[in-house]
C-alpha cells in the first residue's frame, strides 16, 4: 500500500474539529499525525477526536514543523494568523490548505503565493461554498454554456441578527473585520469563480457599525468585546464591463435574512437560493428549478479537502489557487479603502 500523506494542523479549533476533520478522516491516503494550537483545551479536544497522542501536540507551529515530517499542513487559525503559518509551512516543504479568507491584505496573500512558488508546493484556499451541491450545479450551467457571459451579479448575505458569539470573529486583531471577512468573502469568491474571475477595476463601498454593540444584540459580553463593523455594501466594476452589487451583515433591521447569489448572463440567469436557471425557451422567459439529491452526500468541506488531495496526487491545478484569492482580497481591501475615503477607489 502506498505511504499515507502526513497532515499537520495549525489551529485545531471549531472549523477544524467540526468540518475539516471529517474530510481528512474520510480519506484513506491521508493521516492527521500532528496538531498545533495555542490553547490546551483545543489540543486536548482535537487530540482525542483525531487520536493524535500528546507527544504530537504542539503549542508552537515552528516546533511542529521542525520536529514532525509532514506532507500537508491545514491552517485553521483566525484570519490574522493565516499568513505566517502558511509561509512557514511552505518553507518546511509542505503543501498548504488555508481557511477562508486567505488572509487580511493583498500584501499577505502575495507573500503566501511567493512562498508557494519558492517551495513549488500546492496551495488551496478553503472556499467551501464552491463545493455545495447547489453551487456545483451553477458551475455546470456555466460550463455547459447555458448562462453565456455573465455581466451582472447581485450578491446578498444578510443576517438581521447574527453577530457571531463564538470564535474570534468579532475581535478585530484576530479577524481584521466584520461580515466582509466572515460572510461576503464566501459569496464574492463564488460569484467570481462562476464569472471566471474577471479583472476588478474599482470599488465603491461603505460599512457601518450602528446597532451591534448594544447589549440586547450581543450574545457576548459587550464590555469585553466590540464588533469591528456589522454591515457593508458595495459596487464592483470589472475590466470586461461586468459589475457586482454586494451587501452583507451581521446585524441589520431587515425583514429577513438573505443568502442569495444572482448572476445575469447573455444567455441566461441563475441564482442559488432557490436554485434556479432563467432562460428564454420557445419565446417564453422560463424559470427552471433543479432537484439537488440530498443523498448525494457532498459535504462541502469534505469535498474541498478531497479535491485538494486529488490535485496534489494527480498534479492538477489547485481547486482554489492563491491567484483567485488575491482577486477577492483586492476587492475586500477596496471595500474598506473606499469606505474610509468616501469615494470609489481603484483596486
Ligand atoms: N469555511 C467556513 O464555512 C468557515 C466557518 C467557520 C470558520 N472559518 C474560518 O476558520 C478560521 C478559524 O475559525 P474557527 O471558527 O475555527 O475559530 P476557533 O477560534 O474555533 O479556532 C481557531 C483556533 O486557532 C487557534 N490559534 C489561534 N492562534 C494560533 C496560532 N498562532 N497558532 C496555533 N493556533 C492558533 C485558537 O486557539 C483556536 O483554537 C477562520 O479563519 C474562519 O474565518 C471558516
Amino acid at each position: 500500500m502506498a505511504k499515507k500523506m502526513r497532515v499537520g494542523v495549525i489551529g485545531a479549533g471549531g472549523i477544524f474539529q467540526g468540518a475539516h476533520w471529517p474530510g481528512w478522516k474520510a480519506l484513506d491516503d491521508c493521516e492527521v499525525v500532528a496538531l498545533c494550537d495555542i490553547r490546551d483545551s483545543a489540543l486536548e479536544a482535537a487530540g482525542a477526536l483525531c487520536n493524535v497522542p500528546p507527544e504530537m501536540r504542539f503549542k508552537k507551529y515552528d516546533d511542529m514543523l521542525k520536529k514532525v515530517e509532514l506532507d500537508i499542513v491545514d491552517v485553521c487559525t483566525p484570519n490574522c494568523y493565516h499568513c505566517a503559518p502558511t509561509v512557514a509551512a511552505f518553507a518546511a516543504g509542505c503543501h498548504v490548505i488555508v481557511e477562508k479568507p486567505c488572509a487580511t491584505s493583498v500584501a499577505e496573500v502575495e507573500k503566501m503565493i511567493a512562498a508557494r512558488d519558492k517551495a513549488g508546493k500546492q496551495f488551496m484556499v478553503a472556499q467551501s461554498l464552491r463545493f455545495t451541491p447547489e453551487h456545483l450545479a451553477m458551475r455546470r450551467w456555466v460550463d455547459a454554456g447555458m448562462v453565456g457571459d455573465i455581466y451582472y451579479g447581485r450578491l446578498s448575505l444578510l443576517r438581521p441578527r447574527g453577530v457571531p458569539a463564538w470564535g474570534d470573529f468579532i475581535v478585530k486583531e484576530m479577524s481584521a473585520g466584520g461580515p466582509c471577512y466572515d460572510l461576503a468573502v464566501h459569496i464574492l469568491d463564488l460569484a467570481l469563480y462562476l464569472m471566471n474571475h474577471p479583472e476588478p477595476v474599482s470599488v465603491s463601498a461603505n460599512y457601518w457599525l450602528e446597532i451591534s454593540n448594544k447589549p440586547s444584540l450581543m450574545a457576548h459580553d459587550p464590555k469585553r468585546y466590540t464588533v469591528p463593523d456589522e454591515m457593508a455594501a458595495g459596487f464592483v466594476r470589472f475590466a470586461n464591463g461586468a459589475c457586482i452589487a454586494l451587501e452583507t451583515s451581521w446585524a441589520i433591521n431587515a425583514p429577513e435574512g438573505t443568502y442569495n447569489v444572482f448572476l445575469a448572463g447573455t444567455k441566461g440567469g441563475m441564482q442559488n437560493n432557490p436554485l434556479t436557471l432563467v432562460r428564454e425557451e420557445a419565446g417564453l422567459l422560463t424559470n427552471t428549478t433543479v432537484q439537488v439529491n440530498p443523498d448525494a452526500g457532498i459535504a462541502s468541506h469534505s469535498e474541498e479537502i478531497r479535491r485538494f488531495v486529488e490535485s496534489i496526487k494527480k498534479g492538477l491545478p489547485s481547486p482554489v489557487p492563491g491567484e483567485q484569492a488575491l482577486i477577492t482580497q483586492r476587492i475586500l481591501d477596496g471595500i474598506y479603502k473606499s469606505a474610509v475615503k468616501g469615494k470609489e477607489v481603484k483596486v
